[in-house]
């Protein structure tokens, strides 16, 4: 039986996402934000000397080798504010790291048991993609009172195929309004088509760099943009070419949330496209 009834399937298509409430219990909510919380210390325990900043406002992190490497790890990136002009932490360290990623549903013996449950493969593959491969993962965290904003994308820009086929489930771990930054999107945004790729080039002294190719520079009708105020537990499926962002966390409550990515393996996965899995996931 599919996991999608009709009308809900309908919704998505109209939509280009979907809004499932209760779809995950407060335990389940609790454990992944704990497992979070103690990968965050031990980051901070063992590699406190290499610390790099995940901004989309911000390009630097994407001439980041440690960004670029992630993609078959798990790795912390700080907030934007979360340092001083010195380096230093001006936060505590529990509330300084934007996300990890992007490996957990492969690599974390917590992460990797839930995100391979079978019936969100089922989900995606109810959504339209016939042979679901989970390719990354994250957790962000969307701190209280520094948790940076996320500009209006589409994720094919960031994980393309040929065609487009990228699918999220993103998972609220913890109740999202609009004070602490809860995902916006443009209903019916995900009928255009893809307005840039981010890709993987050759950069000075042989290390790769990230750049983004844009094909419409047309600002996004933000104006057309949409709450998704969730309470915790919601999941929330995502077009690949859906416009969507989120804002800065400027309350004092955290907004944490866990997001799976899937292509369909039937699809071209380019050489150039910034994360680099390593050995193939196979069929999730
Ligand atoms: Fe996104």
């Amino acid at each position: 039986m599919s996991p999608l009834d009709p009308t809900k399937a309908a919704s998505y298509e109209r939509d280009g996402f979907l809004v499932l409430p209760g779809f995950l219990g407060p335990a389940d909510c609790q454990v992944l934000r704990e497992r979070a919380a103690t990968l965050c210390a031990a980051y901070f325990q063992e590699r406190r000397d290499r610390p790099v900043v995940f901004s989309t406002t911000d390009a630097r992190h994407a001439s980041e080798a440690y960004f670029l490497e992630s993609g078959d790890k798990i790795r912390c990136f700080l907030e934007a504010e979360a340092l001083a002009a010195d380096g230093s932490l001006r936060v505590a360290q529990e509330h300084a790291v934007n996300k990890i990623g992007h490996a957990l549903h492969r690599l974390d013996p917590i992460f990797a048991p839930f995100s391979q449950r079978p019936v969100l493969a089922e989900l995606v593959r109810a959504a339209g993609l016939a042979e679901p491969v989970l390719l990354q993962s994250m957790y962000i965290f969307k701190n209280p009172h520094i948790g940076g904003e996320v500009t209006c994308h589409q994720d094919a820009t960031y994980l393309y195929t040929d065609p487009v086929s990228v699918t999220g489930l993103w998972f609220a771990l913890e109740d999202a309004h609009r004070d602490n930054g809860c995902l916006w999107a443009i209903p019916g945004g995900h009928r255009g088509p893809l307005r840039s790729r981010f890709r993987r080039v050759p950069g000075e002294g042989g290390a790769d760099r990230g750049a983004t190719e844009v094909y419409d520079a047309t600002p996004w009708p933000l104006e057309q943009l949409v709450p998704l105020e969730v309470p915790a537990g919601t999941l929330v499926m995502l077009h690949g070419l859906l416009p969507h962002r989120s804002e800065a966390n400027r309350s004092g409550r955290s907004r944490a949330a866990y997001a799976l990515h899937y292509i369909d393996g039937r699809c071209d996965y380019p050489a150039d496209n910034w994360l680099r899995p390593g050995s193939p996931s196979g069929p999730a």
